[in-house]
């Protein structure tokens, strides 16, 4: 059996905890060696789930990056504006990357630590989850066993849910672009890398709209108030009342609560939410994220593919069309037909259901399997693969960076060389 890999951890919030809690269930293949948070609780919490006596404890990335090499893998997992930075240093000092997604807030960034990685013989492993899960490694082995032909055009949709969108991008980590990364990349670089995964050729060309169409001041109700711990007339019937966080939406603060070792109760919730950002209004934050974005792309092999993002829908839903059959999959297929994917060939017309829910078992729960299917895959990509994996995941990188940038200037087609 071949020795454990060694894991240090830059960043101890959310998805840290989550990756950790799944590689200490692997038994006998990973040990977490070292956690560094500016937060104690979470360290703590990242020590309880290593169950290792010799754990280390850092109070910033930069105090762990200053030792010498301590562990196999650097998890990064601190928020998208902070991941180029430790990622430079922990390839430098010798570490393989466990690197969240995205991998760096511009283009130049990603494609200068795909080069640090080649320089110094480290592999990079990005957070693109999806390709770990059952459906998109099942549409992959579809699409390359030439059952669907050529792949001629591909239509991709992203449902974030109204909730979420609130959450997440308009009073969360991922409201302002500025400060972290545009919609399109902080949500949509799964999208645009499965789509450049499925696709599997140059993209060569990107145009994208989209703005923020309703979580603005125009859609305030009247007499809200700045937030909704400040007696608002509407916190009853408010979809995005913050005072859900006290009921039926508890769930979410796992990810932004301070503290994740001691139990929340209601009281401390509502303190919390007077000062904290998820207390706000949703018609009042200072959010730039946009709640809908198009994007069209073609590529180097005469194929075209669009992606629609909404805050209003919920679920992620693909339809790809061959010159012998097409596929169609995903969230919406799913409420419609109660099956996971279904296949039509052209020739004769016949039908092929295919369903993965064996496959998408309880402990696959984390990403539709992908949070799981990426820490099962990890020793074999750091031990086995020759290649660097970081070098195609760069693709969907440059096609999350072009549209923003073609958003921006009103939707004009940016030509990829
Ligand atoms: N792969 C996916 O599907 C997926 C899903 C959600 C989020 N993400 C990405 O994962 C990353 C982390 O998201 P999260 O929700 O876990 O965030 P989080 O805020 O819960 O965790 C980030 C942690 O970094 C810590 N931190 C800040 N400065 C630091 C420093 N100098 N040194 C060490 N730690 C520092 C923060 O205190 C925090 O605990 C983000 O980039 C996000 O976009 C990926």
């Amino acid at each position: 059996m071949s020795a454990k890999l060694s894991l240090a951890i830059c960043g101890c919030g959310s998805r840290s905890r989550t990756y950790s809690k799944i590689a200490i269930s692997l038994t006998n293949e990973f040990e977490i060696v070292a956690g560094a948070d500016p937060i104690q609780s979470r360290v703590q919490a990242i020590h309880q789930i290593s169950n290792n006596q010799n754990f280390k404890a850092f109070s910033s990335a930069e105090e762990l990056l200053a030792q010498p090499k301590l562990a196999d893998i650097m998890l990064i997992g601190t928020q998208d504006q902070f991941h180029f930075e430790p990622a430079k240093k922990a390839l430098e000092l010798g570490y393989h990357i466990l690197l969240e997604k995205p991998a760096a807030q511009t283009i130049q960034e990603v494609k200068e630590l795909a080069e640090l990685a080649k320089k110094h013989n480290r592999k990079i492993v990005l957070c693109f989850v999806l390709r770990y899960t059952p459906f998109y490694s099942k549409v992959k082995e579809i699409i390359d066993s030439g059952q669907l032909g050529q792949i001629i055009s591909l239509r991709a949709h992203e449902g974030v849910d109204p909730f979420h969108q609130a959450h997440s991008y308009v009073r969360g980590h991922w409201a302002k672009s500025a400060d972290s990364t545009p919609m399109i990349i902080a949500k949509c670089c799964h999208d645009t890398d499965i789509i450049s995964w499925l696709i599997n050729s140059p993209c060569t060309s990107v145009s994208s709209i989209g703005n923020t169409a309703y979580f603005n001041e125009n859609h305030a109700p009247e007499g809200a108030t700045a937030r909704c711990t400040d007696c608002c007339p509407h916190a009853d019937t408010c979809l995005y009342s913050a005072l859900r966080y006290t009921t039926d939406k508890e769930s979410w603060l796992n990810m932004v609560y301070p503290d994740p070792t001691t139990k929340r109760t209601k009281e401390k919730i509502l303190n919390w939410l007077h000062t904290s950002p998820w207390g706000r209004c949703v018609y009042s934050c200072d959010n730039d994220a946009v709640d809908h974005q198009q994007v069209i792309m073609e590529f180097d092999n005469g194929a075209s593919a669009s992606l629609s993002m909404t805050a209003f829908d919920s679920g992620r839903t693909l339809e790809i069309f061959g010159t012998k059959g097409s596929l169609r999959g995903g969230d919406a297929i799913k409420q419609q037909f109660n099956t996971d994917l279904i296949i039509r060939d052209h020739h004769n017309g016949e039908l092929e259901k295919i369903n993965l829910q064996d496959q998408i078992d309880k402990q696959y729960a984390g990403h539709g399997g992908g949070d799981h299917g990426l820490i099962n895959s990890l020793s074999r990509i750091i031990n086995e693969s020759s290649e660097s994996p970081i070098e195609s995941i760069i693709e969907g990188h440059l096609i999350g960076f072009s549209a923003e940038k073609s958003r921006l200037q009103g939707g004009i087609k940016i030509t990829l060389t």
